[in-house]
């Protein structure tokens, strides 16, 4: 094979984030990362992603940890790799839209305290929630990646996913995402996507999935024939079921081709054996629960994510109500039709899973609507890909329907720092602090509580963070 036909495909790590947000609900400390950084600075990856999604509130709500402090320690750590991170768009690592001035202030001190690359998304796939986060992104000489929450639906055509990203390129976005959380892109339809994105734009593509339909390293290996310059993996031990495809696995499979990603197996095993009994231990204690670890063909039926699955399982089990499980399931892609078909990823995921749950649970649907579900018919979100329906607005809003926007939803919102800083002071031990409550202002606050006991060696034992980590 002659040097002009390599493309040697680039491999981003997931273990960090990802795959220990997917297996054992982002429960892997600071203290479990650190020892292997070094070993993971040599290996080659493209990028390590490490941070965003829902780390950020796992350091704060259950690991006592300070999720800003972790950033910098990795970094101190990682010295050749580059840091990823997962942001939410306008939303950022929260649940809700956030003022401009929020979302500027949180991409520059991501990027002050180390991260390399911001990947952006939005729930509803609506590009003005992320343009504010790429211009800032761009403003601090971080690397934009966009990401396309992929979803299935009439609307969702090959036109649909070019058409996005077209815009995203034009918006300023140094690199393309498809960002497949449920594992529904199933290999020969990621063949057509990777063509049809590489003949729409000349951005670098990457492939981001998870295993939980069983479908994802054959997706992997088409994308890649296909043009897919960059894949998402973890490393064997939190890999598979709902995480992503192995690290190791893909690196052997793509060996002696013109793909080869020329990173080393020995090493690539060495950091494995330092990350199983991690998994054994998670598994002892059941914190990773077998059942994620499995094909679930549920995904692929209900178009639904595994992390979501679970959820649905637990807010059920919580009112004695699991029978109604099948249910709830064939309820979800009506709601999610009723709100305008969109992706089912952070919150919107949350959002039309739990009304789901309510329309079950209270034998009618819509008898009660969320504040959320009324705040997604009020445009408060962005805009879906699909009208609403029109029942349901009459139902759910009434009267207030007339207070429905289409305008950028941020837009409407205040500059919100200046009052948020107000609020906290008292606690402000660093600038990060007023980003941390400003997200979660009851979790930040407990933690800042939390810190300055431990601070002051009020009561605090090393053992009490521990234990904080496995919550009952
Ligand atoms: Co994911």
């Amino acid at each position: 094979m002659s040097e002009m036909e390599k493309k040697p495909l680039k491999i981003t790590e997931t273990v960090l984030r990802d795959a220990h947000q997917s297996l054992i609900a982002t429960r892997m400390t600071t203290e479990q990362m650190l020892p292997i950084v070094d070993k993971m600075d040599q290996v080659g990856y493209h990028a390590v992603e490490c941070w965003g999604g829902a780390t950020f509130d796992a350091c704060l709500r259950f690991l006592k940890e300070d999720p800003w402090e972790r950033l910098r320690k990795l970094k101190d750590g990682f010295k050749k790799t580059k840091l990823q991170m997962l942001f939410r768009g306008q939303n950022i690592l929260g649940y809700r839209p956030y003022a401009d001035d929020v979302v500027e202030y949180f991409v520059q001190k991501s990027v002050a305290n180390g991260i390399d690359i911001i990947r952006i998304f939005d729930c509803l796939n609506d590009v003005r929630n992320l343009q504010t986060a790429v211009t800032a992104c761009n403003k601090e000489n971080g690397h934009a990646q966009v990401a396309l929450s992929y979803t299935l639906g009439d609307a969702y055509t090959l036109d649909y996913w070019m058409e996005m990203a077209k815009r995203i390129e034009d918006m300023g976005a140094n690199s393309l995402c498809i960002k497949d959380m449920a594992g529904l892109l199933v290999p020969t339809e990621a063949t057509k996507l990777v063509e049809a994105l590489k003949s729409a734009t000349s951005l670098p593509i990457e492939l981001h999935t998870h295993y939980t339909s069983g479908v994802a390293s054959m997706t992997y290996m088409k994308a890649v024939e296909a043009g897919c310059d960059i894949i998402d993996t973890a490393m064997s031990p939190f890999a598979l079921g709902t995480s992503q495809p192995a690290t190791e696995v893909m690196v052997e499979a793509f060996k002696g081709t013109a793909y080869d990603t020329g990173l080393d197996q020995n090493l690539l095993a060495e950091i494995a054996d330092y990350f199983r009994p991690q998994r054994e231990e998670a598994l002892a204690s059941g914190l990773m629960n077998p059942k994620v670890l499995g094909v679930n063909i549920n995904t692929l039926r209900y178009q639904v994510p595994g992390g979501m699955l679970s959820n649905l399982i637990s807010q059920l089990k919580e009112q004695g109500k699991e029978d109604k499980f099948e249910e709830v399931l064939a309820e979800v892609p009506r709601v999610r039709k009723d709100l305008g078909e969109p992706p089912l990823v952070t919150p919107s995921s949350q959002i039309v899973g739990t009304q789901a749950v309510f329309n079950v649970l209270m034998g009618e649907r819509y008898k009660v609507a969320t504040k959320e579900t009324k705040d997604i018919l009020l445009g408060k979100y962005g805009q879906t890909v699909k009208p609403f329906n029109p029942e349901v607005v009459d139902k759910v809003l009434g009267e207030d329907k007339k207070n429905a926007i289409t305008c950028r939803p941020a837009d409407l919102l205040e500059p919100e720092l200046d009052k948020i800083e107000a609020e906290m002071k008292q606690y402000k031990k660093q600038d990060e602090d007023v980003l941390s409550y400003a997200l979660f202002p009851q979790v930040a606050t407990d933690f800042f509580k939390y810190r300055e006991a431990q601070q002051t060696g009020v009561d605090v034992k090393a053992g009490d963070v521990k234990n904080a980590a496995y919550p009952v």
